[in-house]
């Protein structure tokens, strides 16, 4: 379904997902993205007409999750306002007649229960995932980066994808991949496929490295489901020299230890807009305005306009 910043949020629900919960990490600070993120989550910034985190609701939304929990940290009570419901920006919306503004802003129609954990200290995406132990209550759970976006306007129902495909194969942890140019491979966990297809086992992972020591170009891409055990795993690991607790190296644990470890390559629709660094959020704000079905057919005239102006000046 095409999800025009008209649609309402209720539009968005299609089947469950055989596995209802998913934690959200928004504990991250950002730093990449400064000066823009010095006193606002980088989850809030903008891209087109909503903030990065609304996308990600929406994605798993869609995929049918029912229960999210984000893993906040200092700094991030914007993104719980934003998820609140305001009573009078609602009567004041209502009075002006604002009917579409007030579908879209309307997030209980999601269908989802949103709850909120902190990660008091900064200790890494690993021991950030840990804070949902309590919430997964021994099931497996979904954990979907606040800072990644699958699909334009998160148009992807790849978490359902994934979630059964780790039902089908009794799965241990099942990881998004994408295959990523040869100079973006130090940025992110890449994977030692064992085997070929859009579903495949894998072998090992390694976290960020150089292009040389790569097994392959296909990235981690901020979606996982993991089965309940991971949550131990994770407390055995020791910090990296930067002081943080890597999920990479939990599920690396696991896959060398012979727990089935899948890799689901996101579909060719299913772009993985990284808004973790400024280079990718630029392309994403404007690769999603040019999408907007009211200001994109004008964006895309001013580029032309912009771009011709610069080749000629250049
Ligand atoms: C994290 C993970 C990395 C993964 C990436 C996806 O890195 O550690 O394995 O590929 O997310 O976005 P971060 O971007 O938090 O540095």
């Amino acid at each position: 379904m095409n999800h025009s910043p008209g649609t309402r949020p209720s539009q968005l629900g299609g089947l469950d997902c055989p596995i209802p919960n998913a934690v959200v990490p928004v504990a991250g600070l950002g730093t990449r993205l400064l000066p823009a993120t010095k006193s606002q989550p980088k989850e809030m910034l903008p891209v087109a007409r909503k903030p990065i985190v609304q996308y990600v609701v929406e994605e798993l939304a869609r995929s049918g999750v029912r229960n999210l929990l984000f893993v906040t940290g200092r700094g991030k009570a914007a993104i719980e306002n934003h998820f609140d419901p305001d009573l009078a920006l609602r009567e004041s919306l209502g009075k002006a007649g604002k009917e579409e503004l007030l579908a879209a802003l309307d997030f209980q129609e999601l269908g989802l229960n949103i709850l909120y954990t902190r990660q008091s200290v900064q200790r890494g995406l690993g021991d950030a995932i840990l804070q949902g132990e309590a919430f997964a209550a021994g099931q497996p759970v979904i954990v979907a980066l606040g800072d990644s976006i699958i699909g334009i306007e998160g148009n992807s129902t790849a978490c359902r994808r994934m979630a059964e495909v780790f039902l089908a194969h009794d799965a241990a942890v099942v990881v998004a991949v994408e295959e990523v140019p040869e100079d973006h491979v130090s940025f992110y966990g890449i994977v030692e496929p064992g085997g070929v297809g859009d579903t495949f086992a894998i072998r090992s992972l390694v976290e960020k490295p150089a292009a040389k020591d790569a097994p392959s170009r296909l990235a981690v891409s901020g979606r996982y489901v993991f089965f309940p055990g991971i949550f131990e795993i994770i407390r055995r690991l020791r910090p990296d020299k930067r002081g943080e607790i890597q999920i990479t190296d939990a599920i690396r644990m696991v896959a060398e230890s012979g727990g089935s470890v899948l890799g689901v390559r996101l579909r060719p629709d299913e772009t993985r807009y990284d808004i973790g660094n400024l280079p990718s959020y630029f392309e994403t704000f404007i690769e999603f305005a040019l999408a907007d079905p009211d200001h994109g057919p004008r964006v895309r005239r001013y580029l032309r306009r912009v771009l011709a102006r610069s080749r000629g000046g250049a």
